[in-house]
């Protein structure tokens, strides 16, 4: 089995063969998708709203990540694993973030690390790549920055923020970056974007031009409650099969057909006294 590492997404690329990645946040699930053929993991800082039950990302910090991190590290053994920078762990300055994206790689076994935005983290992932840590960029709606949008919304539909995405996705892929994210943009940007960068792309709500695809592991089993995206497929409802399967289970223990003969214990132990 040979190992994904950042250079097979780049030879992935130029062969014209698509780079499949999916989101992860514990061992089980990870191991799964791993097994199924994946090509990355990310460990993203979704894991805030689609396991810790916040409504966005910018809460989580640095050790809950690391916490992810190390269990979905722990369970692959094929995919490349990366795990996202969480908000305000890069930003302050490039030697922050340096450390930051350190002890993610130290503490979990990680291969990468993952941060939004563009030129203005340009000093960070520089730093980071050029201490020996691969970054992936992410550009387009960057959900640390919804406050600034209004909501988690479409990027690059006027021309000024479709320009501004394409800078930010060079400045990314001029300090180093191995591949990026772009999310929730136009398809015709998400393709402009991709045929000028040297890197891999990997979309989210991007369309089918970029040189890969990401998805949500949570939207991909139906396990998402509240939020539906558009872009998102459903391929197994995973929901309705857990809560049935609980269900079953509540119903037989209350009717006293479970635990049956076969899920007890029956011998017992002859123990011989002394004496
Ligand atoms: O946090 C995350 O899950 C992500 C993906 C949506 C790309 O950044």
């Amino acid at each position: 089995m040979e190992k994904v590492t950042t250079l097979t997404l780049d030879k992935y690329k130029h062969k014209g063969r698509k780079i499949t990645a999916l989101t992860a946040y514990d061992a089980v699930f990870a191991r799964l998708m791993d097994r199924a053929g994946v090509d990355v993991v990310l460990v993203g800082d979704s894991v805030g709203m689609t396991m810790l039950g916040r409504r966005d990302t910018l809460s989580v910090t640095l050790d809950e990540m690391i916490h992810h991190g190390r269990s979905v590290a722990a369970a692959v053994e094929r995919a490349l694993v990366i795990v996202d920078m969480p908000f305000m762990s890069f930003q302050v300055s490039a030697e922050k973030a340096v450390e930051n994206a350190g002890r993610i790689i130290k503490e979990t076994s990680a291969h990468a690390v993952k941060l939004e935005g563009g030129k203005s983290v340009a000093p960070a992932i520089r730093a980071i790549v050029e201490a020996g840590i691969p970054v992936m960029g992410h550009v387009g709606l960057r959900p640390q920055s919804i406050h600034r949008y209004g909501g988690f919304k479409i990027q690059g539909r006027e021309p000024d923020s479709a320009n501004l995405i394409m800078e930010e996705a060079k400045a990314s892929e001029e300090a180093g970056a191995f591949s990026i994210v772009i999310e929730a943009v136009p398809v015709s940007l998400a393709k402009k974007i991709t045929q000028a960068m040297k890197i891999p792309t990997i979309g989210i709500g991007a369309g089918m031009e970029c040189d890969g695809q990401i998805l949500v592991m949570h939207d991909v089993l139906g396990l998402s409650e509240t939020v539906k995206p558009r872009f998102a497929k459903i391929y197994a409802n995973v929901a309705e099969t857990a809560q049935n399967a609980f269900k079953e289970y509540i119903d037989e223990v209350r009717g006293e057909k479970f635990p049956a003969m076969e899920h007890a214990y029956t011998k017992l132990k002859l123990v011989k006294k002394s004496g």
